[in-house]
C-alpha cells in the first residue's frame, strides 16, 4: 500500500525513481509525485499513474542525483494533485513520503494549527511534514533529530523518507510497521518499499526493522533507532533476478503469474518432497513438527486469498492429521477478543508478508504465548521475521494485484504440512503419505496440460463478458476454490460473484439463479461427486447456465453442464491446485474483454498495510 522509492549517487536520480515507482505500482495508483534535490528541492506530483506523472514533468529539468518519489493508495484525502506525495512542510524545509497511517495525526494537526500552521492537503504525511519542521525550527536541532524526536510523538505506522533543505547531501529513511529496504551501491543507496526496484542495481539489501532510522549520505548509512540507539546494518544478499519481475512477453503480469504456476509449484516443492526418498522435510519448521504433532487445536489467520487458501488448509489438517482447525480473518481475530492458548498453533498465511492486519493479529498470538507459524511468499518481508518459524512459499515476485500463483503456492505448504504431520502422528498412513508425495511429483506436468487450455478457456470467456452476476459452487477442498475463484471474478472484471458450498445454494442462493446466471462448479471426481452432480441439476432445473471443472473422462457432468473444462485426474486433497486454475483463466479473460486493468484492478492494492 503506496510505494516508496528513494536514491543517493552519482546517477540521475529520475529514470531510477519513476523505473522504480512503475515496479511498485502494484502497492497503489492513485496517484504519483517525486521531489528532486538540484540547488533546492522540487516537487513533481499529480493524480493518476506513474505514466501520468511522466507526462506531467515533461519539459520541467529533472536532473538531480538525489530524490525521492512515491505511489499513493488513498488512505487520508481523495486522489488529486494536492494529497499526492511528496509533501512539503510549510516553510519548505523537509520533503517527505510516507507509506502507512498516522493515527494521531487530527490530534497533531490541532496543535500545529495552533501554531500558525497551515495545510495544503488533507493527508496525514503532511501533518508529519510539519511536525518534523515545527521541532526542527523550534528546537534548533538538526534534522536527524527533528525526524527522531517527531517520530517519538507519532502513533501509527510509517514508511518515509525525508529529506531536508539544509541537508543536500542526505536522505532520511524510519520505519514502523511499513516496510523499507535499502539497496547498498558504491558510492549509492537505493531505497524501495520492497527490493524489485532496487535489484537491478545491486544485490546487497538491508531491510530496516521497525523503529530503525537510517541517515544515508553518498558514502554513508548511520543506522540507529528511533531513541538514538546505535545499531550495526546488516548487509544481505537478494536471490532475485530481474526477469522475475517483467512481464516476460505476456500481456499482464496476472497471466504470466498464472502461467508460471507449473514451475513455480516446482519451486515450492524443491527440496522439500522428494519422490526419491518418499519423504517431505520443511527445514523451516522442522523443530516445531513436535509441537503440531501434539497441537490440541490450529488457528489460521489470514486475509483474502491467502484466507482461502487456509480454508483448504483446514480440510487437509483436520483430514491427515485429526487436529482441530479454525480459520480466521485477520481483521476480525484481532479485535474479537478471541481465546487464544499456550498450546495453540496459530499459522499465518501471508503472500506480501506485510498486511496490517494479519501482523497484528500474530502479535496478539505471540502475548498470548501461542507458537506463531508463517507461510509467506516475500523474502526478509515482516511476517517472516514476526513468527517463532515458517515455510516461504517460493513463487517468486507476484505482481498482478490478483493473487494466483502465490495461493497455489500457499496451498502447497499446507499440504506439505498437514502431510508431514500427519505422518509423524500416524494418522495419515504410510501408504497413502507415498501416494501423495508421488502425486506431488506429478503436478507441475498436470498443470501444463491444464494451461494448454487457454485458447478453449479464453473462447468460453467471451459468453461472460456481459454477465452482472456469478455464482461460484464447489464441495469439501473445492469449496475455498469456489470462493478463490468468485474473488478472482469480481476483483478483476467487477461482475459480482459469490461462493458458495453447493449444498448451501439451496438454503438461498438458489433464488438467483435463471438463466442469465453463469454458475461455475468445480466438480472433479471426489467423495462428494455424486452430491454435486445433484447440486448441477438442481441448478439446471432452474435455467441457470453450468461451467463445470471435471476430471478427464468424466461422462456424467458434460451431460448436463453447458459446458465442461476437464484436467487431469489428481488425489483429492490435492484437487485445489489443479481445480483453480481454470477459474483464474477464466476471470482474467472475463476481466480483459471487458478492457479492465486486470494488474492494477481500481481501488486495490498489492500490499495491504493499513488495517
Ligand atoms: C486477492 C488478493 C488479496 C490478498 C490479501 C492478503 O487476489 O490478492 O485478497 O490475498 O490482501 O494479502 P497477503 O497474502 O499479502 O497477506
Amino acid at each position: 500500500m503506496c510505494g516508496i522509492v528513494g536514491y543517493i549517487g552519482s546517477r540521475d536520480a529520475y529514470p531510477i525513481l519513476v523505473n522504480g515507482l512503475k515496479r511498485l505500482e502494484y502497492r497503489g495508483y492513485d496517484s504519483a509525485g517525486i521531489a528532486l534535490r538540484t540547488n533546492q528541492t522540487q516537487v513533481f506530483k499529480c493524480k493518476g499513474k506513474v505514466q501520468d506523472l511522466e507526462n506531467h514533468v515533461k519539459g520541467s529539468d529533472v536532473s538531480g542525483t538525489l530524490g525521492i518519489g512515491h505511489t499513493r493508495w488513498a488512505t487520508h484525502g481523495e486522489p488529486n494533485d494536492a494529497n499526492a506525495h511528496p509533501h512539503s512542510s510549510m516553510n519548505n524545509k523537509f520533503v517527505i513520503i510516507h507509506n502507512g497511517i498516522i493515527e494521531n495525526y487530527s490530534t497533531l494537526k490541532e496543535k500545529l494549527e495552533k501554531r500558525g500552521y497551515t495545510f495544503q492537503s488533507d493527508t496525514d504525511t503532511e501533518v508529519l511534514a510539519n511536525l518534523i519542521e515545527y521541532i526542527y525550527l523550534k528546537g534548533g536541532v538538526s534534522s536527524e533529530i527533528a525526524v527522531r524526536l517527531a517520530l517519538t510523538k507519532v502513533i501509527g505506522a510509517y514508511g518515509l523518507v525525508v529529506i531536508c533543505e539544509d541537508e543536500p547531501n542526505q536522505l532520511i529513511a524510519a520505519r514502523k510497521g511499513s516496510p523499507l529496504v535499502v539497496g547498498v551501491g558504491e558510492g549509492e543507496y537505493f531505497l524501495a518499499s520492497d527490493a524489485t526496484p532496487i535489484i537491478e542495481y545491486t544485490q546487497s539489501v538491508i531491510y530496516l526493522n521497525d523503529n530503525d532510522v537510517a541517515i544515508i549520505s553518498r558514502d554513508e548509512l548511520v543506522l540507529k533507532t528511533v531513541q538514538n540507539g546505535k545499531l550495526t546494518p546488516h548487509i544481505q544478499q537478494l536471490d532475485l533476478d530481474i526477469e522475475q519481475i517483467e512481464k516476460g512477453g505476456y500481456d499482464h503480469f496476472m497471466l504470466k503469474e498464472i502461467f508460471e504456476q507449473s514451475s513455480s509449484i516446482h519451486d515450492t516443492i524443491r527440496g522439500r518432497v522428494s519422490t526419491k526418498n518418499n519423504e517431505v522435510f520443511l527445514g523451516g519448521i522442522n523443530d516445531v513438527i513436535p509441537k503440531l504433532v501434539n497441537a490440541r487445536r490450529i488457528l489460521i489467520i489470514g486475509c483474502g486469498t491467502s484466507w482461502h487458501a487456509g480454508m483448504v488448509g483446514e480440510y487437509l489438517f483436520e483430514e491427515f492429521a485429526r487436529i482441530p482447525v479454525e480459520v480466521e480473518y485477520a481483521s476480525e481475530f484481532r479485535y474479537r477478543n478471541p481465546v487464544i492458548f499456550k498450546d495453540d498453533i496459530v499459522l499465518a498465511i501471508s503472500q506480501s508478508g506485510e498486511t496490517a492486519d494479519t501482523l497484528a493479529a500474530i502479535k496478539l498470538a505471540k502475548e498470548a504465548g501461542a507458537t506463531v507459524l508463517g507461510i509467506c511468499n516475500v523474502v526478509g518481508s515482516s511476517i517472516p521475521r514476526e513468527t517463532h518459524a515458517g515455510v516461504y512459499t517460493h513463487a517468486g515476485p507476484e505482481i498482478g494485484v490478483a493473487s494466483t500463483k502465490a495461493f497455489t503456492a500457499q496451498v502447497t505448504v499446507l499440504t506439505m504440512m498437514a502431510m508431514v504431520v500427519g505422518y509423524r502422528k500416524g494418522t495419515l498412513p504410510k501408504e497413502e503419505y507415498h501416494k501423495l508425495i508421488q502425486e506431488f511429483g506429478k503436478l507441475p506436468a498436470k498443470i501444463k496440460k491444464i494451461l494448454e487450455k487457454d485458447a478453449e478457456i479464453k473462447e468460453l470467456s467471451k459468453q461472460y463478458v456481459d454477465s452482472t452476476n456469478a455464482l461460484y459452487l464447489g464441495r469439501g477442498y473445492l469449496f475455498p476454490v469456489a470462493l478463490e475463484g468468485a474473488l478472482k471474478l469480481k476483483e478483476i472484471s467487477y461482475i459480482h460473484a459469490e461462493g458458495y458450498p453447493a449444498a448451501e445454494m439451496k438454503h438461498g442462493p438458489i433464488a438467483l439463479i435463471d438463466e442469465q446466471m453463469p454458475v461455475f462448479v468445480a466438480a472433479t471426481k471426489d467423495k462428494s461427486y455424486e452430491k454435486i452432480v445433484s447440486n448441477i441439476q438442481e441448478v439446471k432445473a432452474r435455467k441457470g447456465h453450468v461451467i463445470a471443472i471435471v476430471t478427464e473422462g468424466d461422462s456424467v457432468i458434460s451431460k448436463m453442464a453447458d459446458y465442461v473444462i476437464e484436467i487431469p485426474e489428481t488425489q483429492e486433497a490435492l484437487a485445489p491446485l489443479l481445480t483453480v486454475i481454470p477459474f483464474q483463466l477464466i476471470s482474467y479473460y472475463i476481466a480483459v474483454l471487458r478492457g479492465c486493468n486486470v494488474d492494477q484492478p481500481r481501488n486495490l492494492a498489492k500490499s495491504v498495510t493499513v488495517e
